[in-house]
């Protein structure tokens, strides 16, 4: 099968187009036949470096192992079953839970063993994948490439709006809202827990589609005075921030936060380290979450909304696996509006 692997730490000359042997699903795995892979930030960072190299590099202490297959959004057709596996699920269409656990349920996501697709195991830069059969969901969508840009953004998304506990008629401020997690936060705030959303995009130009997607007001972030508009529209300050952008914006997110309010962050697209004057969070009782991924009962319950067409796939465009390094440079791009995905 063709494959793209990552050989080394390095810029996107360090993908490659190789020809390798199909994987062999074990007892319990299933081999998929990729129709589709949604491109996530995590591949870019596990090949630059950005997690760190040699043994701190992955999810796991020990780190990547090279050359590794990435993609962790996998949508496509079951074609072969492992011995122990249920022969109904031959044939099935199906999307890949993204990452393996010993943690009990509801806390698979922080278990110490965590490990996944695309990192500690070969993901979906390639025609088939071989991947446990209990962690395969029916495809919610009947489009393949549609179906596959939910995985980690919207597990993401979704965990982070059960984090907090996000209320009808609450005030959610989302950034990074037109990228992959933030404009699943915006769909999943406002259609699926029916909350306002103030959602921050660079490019105007973007705000009908981020409306369409369920925003009450759009913002930018290159405003001179973007605390002080958020107020406004809000008429206040807000219940909650949703963020995946980091330093860039949380003098902001503090400041417009209400007092009691909660921030709830998992990424750092905008810069990665900041400064924190402590008094804010004391004074105004904000409650800090971090977040990475979510549960596999978070997941279903994300799969059922999006079949229910209540949360709906956002594609700014694909690429042919061959061309996946200008698919990851593209990736990096501001002003996207939704998921990038890789067609074998
Ligand atoms: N913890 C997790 O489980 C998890 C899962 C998925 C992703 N992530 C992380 O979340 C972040 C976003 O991922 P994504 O897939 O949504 O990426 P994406 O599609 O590239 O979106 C990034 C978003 O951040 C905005 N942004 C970038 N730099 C900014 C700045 N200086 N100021 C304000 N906004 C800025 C972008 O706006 P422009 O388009 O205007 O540049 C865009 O809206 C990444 O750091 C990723 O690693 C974490």
């Amino acid at each position: 099968m063709k494959s793209v692997q990552v050989t080394g730490y390095g810029d996107v000359d360090k993908l490659e187009l190789v020809d390798q042997a199909i994987p062999e699903p074990t007892e319990t795995e299933v081999l998929i036949k990729v129709k589709a892979c949604a491109i996530n930030n995590t591949e870019i960072w596990m090949r630059e470096g950005a997690y760190g190299v040699g043994s701190k590099s992955g999810w796991r202490p020990e780190g990547v192992q090279f050359p590794r297959t990435p993609g962790s959004d996998i949508a496509g057709t079951v074609v072969e079953i492992g011995k122990a596996v249920d022969k109904s699920m031959l044939e099935k269409d199906v999307v890949l839970f993204p990452f393996t656990s010993s943690g009990k349920p509801g806390l698979e996501h922080i278990a110490e063993d965590m490990s996944f697709i695309g990192s500690e195991y070969d993901g979906g830069y390639a025609e088939y994948v071989a991947w446990p059969a209990d962690l395969c969901f029916d495809m919610p969508l009947a489009d393949y490439t549609e179906s596959s840009v939910f995985t980690v953004s919207g597990l993401t998304a979704w965990h982070m709006n059960e984090q907090i506990h996000v209320q009808p008629g609450e005030t959610i401020l989302v950034t990074g809202a037109n990228g992959g997690v933030g404009s699943l936060n915006v769909q999943i705030a406002a259609k699926v827990f029916g909350a306002k959303v103030i959602a921050i995009v660079g490019d105007l130009a973007l705000e009908d589609e981020m409306k369409k997607l369920g925003a009450s007001h759009v913002l930018s972030y290159k405003s001179g005075d973007l605390a002080e508009e958020i107020i406004q529209v809000n008429g206040g300050p807000v219940d909650s921030v949703l963020d995946v952008v980091g330093d860039a914006l949380f003098a902001t997110s503090l400041n417009v936060l209400k007092k009691g309010g909660k921030f709830c962050i998992s990424g750092s697209a905008g810069g990665q380290k900041t400064e924190l004057d402590f008094r804010t969070v004391y004074l105004k009782h904000i409650t800090l979450y971090g977040s990475v991924l979510g549960t596999r009962a978070e997941f279903k319950r994300l799969l059922q909304a999006v079949s229910e067409g209540k949360i709906n796939p956002v594609i700014d465009r694909t690429f042919p696996l061959e061309e996946a390094r200008k698919a990851q440079l593209y990736f990096k791009k501001a002003g996207k509006l939704g998921k990038v995905v890789l067609l074998p």
